[in-house]
């Protein structure tokens, strides 16, 4: 009896500092084992005389369910103490700034092109498309440029099939198919942005494809001045409500009068520098009045109906409003340069 509470000494004792499942699972076997201490005493109990019998049996119970205790307080403390130490290790630290993923943004040509159609949208006209493969007869013909004439040369072309089809050399001939489907008497307000090709060498300044913004306006009473405030709102909302427009005069088959549409520089506000080359203003677009004949081969009787048109070389504008020197910047995709315009942006 008394070797039994020795044992519960025992059991107190070497629970008292343990620090690991396996130390525990050896105390286990210490004391429950086939050999263990407490099993010893259990199978003593066949020995014992009747009379003790009961109440020796009742101490080796005791034993062993305090050893039974103390054993699974003990393991819960442990695997607590593992999962608490898991979770630390694998704790994920959110305040860490995280790796920048890539995404993919609109190409700036395109960006600028949403945004005049949004100023163009906003006064009432309809965003249009035509082809880029064009006819010889929209492209030229109906734009008052016949077979033969030395206009033709200036825009080198890209023939298809014989002397009748082409790649659009520019986007006017989108004029005269919306002026067909008006039929003569729809008035018209559109912009037409889009592919245009001509046989060039490419530069800095030159691409043989490049992006223009065609415009027309066709009504009644439409003057030269309807032409001037429009290409203000348009350039002050690009450029800036400090921005001057002017017009000089110029000479297109399509148009007459013709005109060269200039704003003061947007580098140097018009005082003068390397990109205006010390003039203060940069030309920027041709316009002018649909000339009669044009009004007449599309079925618009020019003593009802007057308009406008006009067209803008999209990459010349995005060049000068993100201080870019070189078109090819646009069509060589080179990541670096197009992400410092998504930083840009961002900023
Ligand atoms: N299509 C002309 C070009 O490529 C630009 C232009 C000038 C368009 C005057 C027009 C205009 O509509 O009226 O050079």
């Amino acid at each position: 009896m008394d070797k039994i509470e020795e044992i519960k000494k025992l059991i107190e004792e070497k629970t008292s500092n343990i620090s690991a499942l396996d130390e525990l699972n050896n105390l286990k076997v210490e004391f429950l084992g086939k050999k263990g201490i407490i099993t010893e005493y259990q199978s003593m109990i066949k020995d014992i005389p009747n009379e003790e019998k009961k109440e020796f049996g009742m101490k080796v119970n005791e034993v062993r369910s305090l050893f039974n205790t103390k054993y699974e307080e003990i393991k819960n403390r442990l695997e607590a103490e593992i999962i608490n130490k898991k979770l630390e290790d694998e704790a994920i630290d959110i305040t860490l700034p995280s790796v920048k993923i890539n995404i993919g943004s609109a190409n700036i040509l395109e960006k600028l092109i949403e945004e005049i159609e949004e100023v163009f949208m906003s006064m009432g006209y309809d965003v249009v498309d035509g082809p880029e493969i064009e006819e010889d007869k929209y492209n030229f013909e109906m734009l008052n440029i016949p077979k033969g004439h030395p206009a033709r040369d200036a825009q080198d072309t890209f023939y298809i099939e014989g002397e009748e089809i082409l790649l659009r050399s520019q986007t006017s001939p989108v004029q005269v198919r919306t002026m067909l489907e008006g039929e003569g008497v729809t008035p018209i307000r559109m912009i037409c942005p889009g592919k245009t090709y001509r046989r060039d060498d490419d530069d800095a300044t030159h691409s043989h494809q490049f992006m223009q913004i065609e415009g027309l306006l066709i009504d009644k009473n439409i003057s030269l001045s309807d032409l001037k405030g429009t290409m203000e709102v348009v350039f002050k909302r690009l450029f800036g409500s400090d921005v001057k427009v002017r017009f000089r005069p110029s000479y297109y088959q399509f148009t007459e009068p013709s005109v060269e549409v200039d704003i003061t520089c947007s580098t140097c506000k018009g005082k003068g520098c390397n990109i205006c080359k010390n003039t203060g203003w940069l030309t920027i677009a041709g316009a002018g009045m649909v000339h009669p004949n044009v009004l007449r081969m599309s079925g618009y009787d020019p003593s009802i109906w007057s308009g406008f048109a006009f067209g803008f070389g999209a990459e010349r504008l995005a060049m000068l409003k993100y201080n870019i020197d070189d078109i090819r910047v646009f069509y060589n995709s080179d990541l670096r340069v197009l992400r410092d315009f998504d930083r840009e942006d961002e900023e």
